[in-house]
């Protein structure tokens, strides 16, 4: 039987699978909690992998290890790096790249990771299509589809932003999702990242973050729902 993996970074972006899921069992792994029931009759495993990309990266691979899922479906927030963004707004990834790494000293491009086939993750086109008819139907059309940046940094400076999206062509940057794609890549199991923008990783982004992340989670959330329940 087929099952999903559902992950957030932190408690406000798993909190409302968690209250709708129907729970089998607990486990904790490499100080991760992993919870493994049915949601809308789909079998799936719900965890919060923490923030950053080694903590995705590994929660990601204990998923695939550990409890045989087969696809990966990533809830969370942040911050807006095209222009046409708003908070509130919902990136569905087409890609994932991570825009910290950097060897360009060496002479690489920033995001290159050196001496690999790709850097740049592509999300499964079956997953971001049924991401876009639940953008349609619940965010009133407000999604864009892009390029998610990912890196151990929370991005607070509008010349940064400038750079993520001149250089990378990033739609919008957080800590998580290409670590989470890099590790689905390698093992071959198709993902898709949602992503609904907390703030714009400007001078402001502190203050919109604290104030807005439990309404983008919840946006997100519902996308996902959605997703689950069509699967
Ligand atoms: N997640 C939400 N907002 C973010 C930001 N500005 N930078 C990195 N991750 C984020």
């Amino acid at each position: 039987m087929s099952r999903i993996g559902l992950l957030g970074a932190m408690d406000e972006e798993i909190a409302l699978l968690l209250a709708d899921m129907d729970k089998a069992e607990t486990t904790v792994k490499a100080g991760i909690t992993y919870v493994t029931g049915t949601l809308h009759g789909k079998s799936v495993v719900v965890c919060k992998s923490g923030v950053g990309k080694v903590n995705a990266a590994v929660t990601t691979q204990i998923l695939i290890d550990t409890f045989g899922i087969d696809t990966v479906l990533f809830t969370g927030v942040a911050g807006a790096v095209h222009p046409d963004l708003e908070i509130g707004d919902i990136v569905i990834s087409t890609s994932c790249v991570q825009h910290d790494m950097d060897v360009t000293a060496l002479g690489f491009p920033r995001g290159v990771i050196p001496y690999q086939e790709t850097s740049e993750f592509k999300a499964d086109n079956k997953l971001i299509a049924l991401a876009e008819e639940a953008c349609n139907k619940i965010n009133e059309g407000r999604y864009m589809k892009g390029k998610v940046l990912s890196g151990d940094q929370f991005i607070s400076s509008r010349e940064v932003v400038k750079m993520l999206h001149e250089e990378l062509g990033g739609a919008c940057a957080e800590m998580e999702g290409a670590a989470v794609a890099q590790v689905c890549h390698m093992n071959d199991i198709p993902f898709v990242i949602l992503r609904s923008m907390s703030d714009k990783a400007d001078g402001s982004a502190h203050i919109n973050f604290a104030e807005f992340t439990v309404e983008a989670s919840r946006r997100s959330h519902q996308i996902l729902d959605y997703m689950v329940r069509n699967l």
